[in-house]
């Protein structure tokens, strides 16, 4: 079923669906240098996660090791900042300079130290060589990085979810993730794969950046991605237990959204929500689910359906602006990634240590600030939400709306 974009006006706040969780409790983990031997007992999936806030068990934080530039290809060129287009040019297939990704590598370093300080389980993708060159009948292309997994992966309930991406540099980006996909599989998680995209010519506008007018047409609805074949990326993607919001982007069309949404079945809505947004690409910069009742948003960026929050009792909070220093190097994204906050629970959300208005307003709203410093690893384009995926929250399949 698809959702058109302002249908959410009418919702109102339901009773509280019925609970549902995750799968019985028996529990065998297996090895992964054992060999596979189909179970047929019920076990507890090691994936389960419904939305963003539940106690975090257990998350796969993103590499920097071997971060490839780009080549700057007109996927690439219709979001990233323009300042960073002749770098691309300049530098692709290269590694992205050297010292900047040592102090990025210490970051995330630190990152996952505190996370599992938090009592969490952290989970790394393989180290994979992204400089490597590529072709398919389609395109020639170098990767780029497993930096991100909020990008590619989307745990929904216990199924985890590779998505089919839009950037051709990031066609096998799952290849970095496929020793944990294995292990949490024979642990017993529903493990899928969304179609492959061929990626070839028809998927993207070839006119978008030559029109002149890049930052005008996603108002108009018009992206650099066609509607030629389902895409997306799990990043533009909130889940709120039944309710699930996305947006349309660059990197995210209809059809990618109408494939989740026949994947997921009816015991999940998907609602389009669209902000002013001049690039669009991922969500989680732009409108935040920080927890039952408290969506965070970016006011250079309002959401057109935010009564759908308001609606439903929902306390919407401006973020404050980012204090990133305007010459700091960005790549990838822009400095809004102040606001891209992964909760641990109800109460404890993870900010960036240089971050002190966003802190002071989470401290205002009782939450415990843990402080990450990731100016660095911000760069390559996420803050904590995006370097993560949690792949098991302590919750179960619940209605906020
Ligand atoms: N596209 C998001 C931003 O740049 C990540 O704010």
């Amino acid at each position: 079923m698809f959702i058109p974009a302002g249908s959410l006006l009418n919702t109102t706040f339901r009773q509280l669906g019925r609970k549902v969780i995750c799968g019985p409790v028996l529990v065998t983990r297996s090895k992964s240098s054992q060999p596979y031997e189909q179970r047929n007992e019920l076990t507890k999936s090691p994936v389960c996660s419904y939305n963003e806030w539940d106690c975090l068990e257990e998350a796969i934080v993103g590499r920097v090791e071997n971060a490839t530039v780009p080549e700057l290809t007109p996927e690439i060129q219709a979001v990233i900042p323009e300042t960073s287009w002749d770098y691309f040019k300049e530098n692709a297939g290269k590694f992205f300079p050297t010292e900047h990704m040592r102090k990025a590598r210490s970051e995330i370093a630190e990152f996952c130290r505190i996370l599992e300080h938090e009592g969490i389980t952290v989970r790394r993708p393989d180290i994979i060589d992204h400089a490597k060159s590529f072709s398919t009948p389609d395109f020639t292309s170098t990767g780029l990085y497993a930096a991100m997994p909020r990008d590619l992966l989307l745990v929904i309930g216990d199924e985890i979810i590779e998505s089919p991406m839009a950037w051709r540099c990031r066609f096998f980006e799952y290849r970095a993730y496929r020793s944990l996909m294995k292990e949490y599989f024979r642990d017993g998680a529903k493990w899928t794969t969304a179609p492959k995209p061929l990626m070839s010519d028809e998927l993207y506008d070839m006119d978008y950046i030559k029109s002149g007018k890049r930052l005008e047409l996603p108002a108009k609805g018009r992206y650099v991605t066609t509607e030629f074949e389902p895409c997306f990326d799990a990043a533009d993607f909130q889940r709120a237990g039944r309710d699930i919001f996305c947006q349309l982007s660059h990197t995210t069309n209809r059809m990618g959204i109408d494939w989740l949404q026949r994947q997921i079945g009816d015991e999940y809505t998907i609602h389009i929500v669209q902000c002013q947004d001049d690039a669009p690409m991922h969500i989680d910069a732009s409108l935040c689910l920080l927890k039952p009742g408290l969506v965070l948003v970016n006011p250079d960026r309002p959401c057109y359906q935010i009564d759908v929050f308001k609606k439903a009792g929902w306390d919407v909070v401006e973020a404050p602006r980012p204090t990133t220093p305007r010459d700091h190097t960005m790549w990838f994204s822009s400095t809004w990634l102040s606001m891209n906050v992964l909760m641990l629970d109800h109460n404890r959300v993870v900010v960036d240590v240089n971050e002190i208005p966003t802190q002071k307003l989470f401290e205002k709203l009782g939450l415990e600030c843990i402080k990450v410093d990731l100016r660095f690893a911000s760069s390559l384009g996420g803050g904590s939400h995006c370097w993560t995926c949690d792949v098991r929250r302590n919750g179960s399949l619940e209605s906020y709306f």
